[in-house]
């Protein structure tokens, strides 16, 4: 039996199998923002690509599918910075009358979101101990708990919770599990592996690498999550520029060697 190859030779995989003979690793960077079609019935042909920037072009595709390769994920989408990937999910998945449950240990920009944006919209928010076992925090769920929002370890203090036992407990309640997984950066850890419905990272953390480029992700097995995640980012108009998203592939080609030296 042989065995399925492991996310290093993953990451090189992708940038090899990109077309045949002489070519570069990452795709080209591309800049656009309207495209040019050969005839108007093409410029409604899905199969043939973008038609506008802001859906992405060869960059931001290639990272967002190499993403959604280390994650596990059926899809993973791009957000212009680490706190916009924690917020997309928040804005995309819930509802006035909705409350989130989080960890007290959050890094503080997500607890400020929650505090301050999301409450003035109708979603609560509360926060528990950082060193409840899963059980525990899955005891306070309430009626209105639609999401549980996750670090482990927690920013700074780095309290560990069991994410597949949380996720369980979530998912059996209807409660949404999203994790922030910068520190383990989608190598480390595969949340949804491990049942957690959405897995976001600050990919200017470990994925970039280099200290010049802000960008989150977010990535879900779900296609009506990933749907809802979709609409969130075609509704806000967010983009991520395919210069940070081609410098972000770069740096992610190397990601496990400078893993092993964070580590
Ligand atoms: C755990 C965690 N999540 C999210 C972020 C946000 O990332 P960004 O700085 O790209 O907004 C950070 C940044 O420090 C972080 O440490």
């Amino acid at each position: 039996m042989t065995r399925p190859p492991g996310s290093r030779t993953r990451l090189i995989a992708s940038a090899t199998a990109r077309g045949r003979g002489r070519r570069t690793v990452n795709p080209p960077l591309e800049r656009g923002s309207t495209l040019l079609s050969d005839r108007a019935e093409d410029m409604r042909d899905d199969n043939l690509g973008p038609v506008y920037g802001l859906e992405g072009l060869a960059p931001q595709r290639a990272l967002a599918a190499a993403l959604a390769d280390l994650e596990g994920a059926h899809r993973t989408v791009l957000a212009p910075s680490g706190l916009a990937a924690v917020t997309l999910p928040l804005l995309a998945l819930l509802r006035p009358g909705d409350e989130v449950l989080a960890t007290d240990a959050l890094y503080g920009p997500s607890r400020r979101f929650l505090t301050r944006f999301m409450a003035a919209r109708g979603v609560t928010s509360r926060f528990h101990d950082p060193g409840l076992k899963a059980a525990r925090v899955a005891g306070l769920f309430g009626p209105e708990t639609r999401l549980v929002l996750v670090e482990s370890p927690a920013s700074l203090t780095f309290e560990m919770v069991d994410v597949p036992e949380l996720a369980a407990l979530a998912r059996a309640r209807g409660v949404l599990s999203a994790i922030d997984n910068t520190w383990a950066a989608g190598l480390a850890f595969r949340p949804l592996d491990h049942g957690a419905d959405v897995s976001v990272q600050a990919v200017t953390k470990y994925v970039a690498g280099h200290s010049d480029v802000l960008m989150g992700a977010v990535s879900v097995r779900d296609p009506a999550l990933a749907r809802a995640l979709d609409h969130a980012v075609e509704d806000l108009g967010w983009h991520v520029s395919p210069d940070d998203a081609w410098l972000a592939l770069r740096g992610l080609r190397t990601l496990p060697i400078r893993m092993a030296a964070h580590a």
